[in-house]
């Protein structure tokens, strides 16, 4: 599949943003984004995985918050009087969860929202409207950053703009994660400009999804293929680790494109816990999230 065509398999699957926002597990994910960012220290490397997991769906559900989650000396970073990017940001609910962080007394924040569905930013653009001010300006734009006729006017746009730029639980979306990550990567200032990517982590699944699907690689990036694409997008300090698992309710598609073998094969065989939901039935299982960031060096020509 062509990068091209991938997102318009891409657009066909994201239709409903209101649908993708009323998903709890969504909504879980994107907290656990948020905090997994402003948690993490760039200046320490981590490699060993990380244990944690976060049980139970039904106390997100009842409206467990940020602040529940985090406590004020976990923060690491709020952005604040920063410059930052949410690549692939769909509704934005990841760009909604870190504003909640930032000290609006403070400096003067941006974040531009990145994504190639008008539906999803539509509904990013509505969070925006509600949660901008006079020290917080948040924008989007529909871009594809790898079309080739828009090549200069993007990186007028961007080049060495962005101290952060984010992208939550998509780049398993992407046909060519390293090409993106590569012209990200020119998007950050020079010594300083920070990536970080989360996506889903199934240690025992690396294959390509099927020639229709949405998903590009089921049960999402690896230590070992994220560490090699950030190393050839010519980022330093490399932090790259699984950092955390959710137990969370999932519909059957979602499961048939994400998890791993042996969840697969649970779900065929109807031994996984299952509710009724809006949506349709929901099954109860564990997700991992990896975490990976890199700092772009000064001197990368
Ligand atoms: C699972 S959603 C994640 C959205 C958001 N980051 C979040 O955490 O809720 C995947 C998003 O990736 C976007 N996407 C897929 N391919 C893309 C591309 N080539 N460029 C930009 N966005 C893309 C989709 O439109 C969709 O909004």
């Amino acid at each position: 599949m062509s990068h091209q065509e991938a997102i318009k398999a891409n657009i066909k699957a994201f239709a409903a943003a209101d649908a993708y926002d009323s998903r709890e597990c969504m909504q879980v994910l994107s907290m656990l984004a948020a905090k997994t960012i402003v948690t993490h220290d760039v200046s320490i490397i981590e490699t060993q995985p990380s244990t944690t997991v976060y049980g139970n769906p039904e106390e997100f559900q009842s409206g467990i918050s940020l602040e529940n989650l985090i406590g004020k000396s976990e923060i690491k970073e709020t952005f604040d009087g920063k410059k930052v990017m949410d690549f692939a940001c769909g509704t934005g609910l990841v760009t909604e969860k870190l504003t909640h962080f930032l000290d609006n007394n403070k400096e003067s924040t941006e974040i531009v929202g990145i994504d190639i569905n008008q539906q999803f930013l539509n509904s990013f653009n509505e969070k925006a409207t509600k949660l901008s001010n006079d020290k917080l300006t948040i924008t989007s734009e529909l871009c594809d950053i790898l079309d080739p006729e828009r090549q200069s006017e993007i990186d007028s746009k961007y080049g060495e703009q962005f101290d952060a730029i984010f992208c939550s639980v998509s780049y398993h979306h992407l046909e060519d994660y390293v090409r993106v990550t590569k012209k990200l990567v020119t998007f950050l200032k020079k010594g300083t400009g920070v990536l970080y990517i989360l996506d889903f982590y199934n240690e025992d699944v690396e294959r390509e999804a099927s020639e229709t699907s949405a998903v590009r690689h089921m049960g999402g990036l690896k230590v070992e293929a994220l560490t090699k694409c950030f190393q050839s997008a010519g980022l330093g300090q490399l932090s790259i680790a699984k950092e955390f698992a959710v137990k969370t309710w999932q519909l059957g598609n979602f499961i048939e494109n994400h998890c791993r073998q042996e969840t697969i094969d649970r779900f065929n065989n109807g031994t996984l816990e299952k509710k009724s939901s809006s949506l349709g039935d929901v099954y109860s299982i564990e997700i991992s999230v990896i975490l990976a960031v890199g700092v772009r060096p000064k001197n990368d020509g």
